[in-house]
């Protein structure tokens, strides 16, 4: 006999691949994927995992190539072998060495000089003639740019110069990976590059954390069950929580990063999308332009940030020295590529309001940081207190509010946090959680829904140029006065391993609230 829970994995073991919830079955029309940057770390990580999965289970259309572009010099026999060890690596337990002859024989590679037209105009374009040709593919293209931003606008541009984005009868399609800018100007002009070439409707921004499972699944949740959505307001929520904490640090990215820094990375962009989400009105309709209209409304209603009073609504930090997993860690300034006097921040904490009639007054929580002391991506709602102490005679302490904890990852799924008697004779509480979580085994990767759903056309999941230039204009001033009183912050400020700096305990809890735990 299953529990519900377990009869609700199940049933979403048996549909996940065949029906992904009985939402859309097409298998993508025929098509042609242009890796730019195919011999870089998201090729290998993500793109061809997820692309192999893909094909593992029936999901790519029978017609369809891949041909990877780099500078690298490499033949297509190379690319195939370094995409199969990659494959490998990434999903051993999945990988079948028929299925991989199978799917390896569909990509192909090139060299390219990214600055040079007639790359574009000749080499390439002849390639991608050859290619629809001998797969049928028609003349729909995906042209997936993973490469560093610096490289965008001479490929933006020397692609958008040549016939084959502009082709009768076919589709063109542009991804396009974050960071999308730096702050609002300069996504400004990265949106008005693309639309000089590309329509909005073949432009696709990948956030990734908008095609996770979860995070699809928030309005899943709001949306098609009765019981919260009449407590979803400021009536009976006191605050909302959410939370991206990492235990890695910055690796070997700290070309990157050091230019970037958390609130670039991860506020800007996942962030603020879970907030949209999690505060956005129901849509009109379960499609595209509805949705992306909504979470485009929240992002409108955040009220901007005090300049004058930043310190009560933002707190930063960098990691020192310390310990994880009993460990001793280095410090950011120690790590590869950083600078040792750097300023750049690796942790943030926000408090932000939505200025609307649902959220008026209702602070939201933001925090999100490198090498915390744990790995952790969650949204949390937490309801007011019962306004009458019922038990105030026979209880000695106050009585936990409800909250409610959408886990984005790991151990994904939710958990319901409620108040019951402890069995006995006396009047205890006791805090019962209601815990679902998913088996991981049947979720799909993000990457795999972006890439599927760019096949499809499919919007839903993508960022709208507004979208973007919205976050960058709530954020770019703070960001600016944050970096030019840089030098004044006493950084490093938090421990490896640790939970963040004194200063992000103390924007929540002058406000008598606290932290969730990490
Ligand atoms: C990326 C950031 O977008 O998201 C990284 O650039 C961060 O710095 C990563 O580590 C976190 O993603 P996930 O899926 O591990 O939560």
């Amino acid at each position: 006999m299953l529990t519900p829970w377990e009869e609700v994995n199940r049933s979403i073991a048996e549909v996940a691949y065949q029906t992904f919830g009985n939402c859309d079955v097409r298998v993508p029309s025929p098509c042609g994927l242009v890796i730019f940057g195919a011999s870089g770390d998201l090729t290998k990580r993500k793109i061809l995992p997820s692309l192999y999965r893909l094909h593992k289970h029936r999901l790519l259309p029978e017609s369809f190539f891949v041909l990877g572009l780099s500078r690298t010099e490499m033949t297509t026999d190379q690319f195939r072998l370094s995409m199969q060890v990659a494959v490998k690596g990434e999903y051993p337990n999945d990988f079948n060495d028929t299925q991989w002859q199978e799917f390896g024989t569909k990509l192909h590679y090139s060299p390219i000089d990214y600055g040079t037209a007639v790359s574009y105009q000749q080499s390439l374009r002849e390639e991608i003639l050859r290619l629809e040709k001998e797969y049928g593919t028609g003349r729909n293209h995906i042209f997936y740019l993973a490469i560093p931003p610096t490289l965008y606008d001479d490929v933006i541009f020397n692609l958008g110069n040549t016939d084959l984005t502009r082709q009768d009868g076919g589709t063109t399609h542009v991804v396009i990976e974050k960071p999308f800018g730096r702050d609002l100007d300069s996504a400004r002009k990265l949106n008005r590059l693309l639309r000089k070439f590309f329509e909005e409707k073949e432009i696709y921004r990948i956030d990734h954390y908008l095609a996770m499972e979860t995070v699809q699944n928030i309005l899943m949740f709001r949306f098609a069950n009765f019981i919260f959505e009449p407590l979803w307001n400021r009536r009976y929520i006191d605050h909302v929580q959410i939370t991206a904490s990492e235990t890695l640090g910055v690796e070997h990215r700290a070309g990157y990063y050091e230019q970037a820094g958390v609130i670039r990375d991860m506020f800007q962009n996942h962030l603020f999308q879970l907030l949209a989400l999690s505060a956005m009105e129901p849509p009109a309709r379960f499609e595209a332009e509805s949705v992306r209209d909504e979470r485009m409304k929240v992002l409108h209603s955040i009220l901007p940030f005090p300049l004058d009073k930043l310190d009560v609504h933002i707190a930063i930090g960098q990691y020192g020295r310390g310990e994880m997993d009993g460990k001793p860690t280095a410090a950011y300034r120690e790590e590869p590529g950083v600078s040792e006097t750097s300023t750049t921040p690796t942790f943030a904490a926000m408090k932000l309001f939505i200025d609307n009639w649902r959220w008026a007054g209702v602070p939201f929580y933001l925090r999100s940081g490198k090498r915390l002391s744990a790995h952790r991506t969650e949204i949390s709602i937490h309801f007011k207190p019962v306004p009458h102490r019922l038990f105030s005679q026979t209880l000695n302490e106050p009585i936990e509010p409800n909250t409610l904890i959408l886990r984005v990852h790991p151990n994904e799924g939710m958990s319901l946090i409620l108040q019951a008697k402890k069995p006995g004779s006396k009047v205890y509480l006791k805090p019962l959680i209601l815990d679902f979580s998913y088996q991981r085994d049947v979720l799909m990767d993000a990457y795999e829904w972006v890439l599927l759903d760019c096949m499809k056309d499919d919007h839903l999941l993508f960022v709208r140029e507004d979208g973007v230039e919205q976050a960058w204009s709530l954020l770019t001033p703070v960001i600016n006065q944050l970096e030019s009183t840089a030098s004044l912050r006493g950084f490093p400020n938090y421990a490896a391993g640790a939970s963040g700096p004194h200063e992000a305990a103390l924007l929540i809890e002058r406000d008598g609230r606290a932290w969730r735990p990490l």
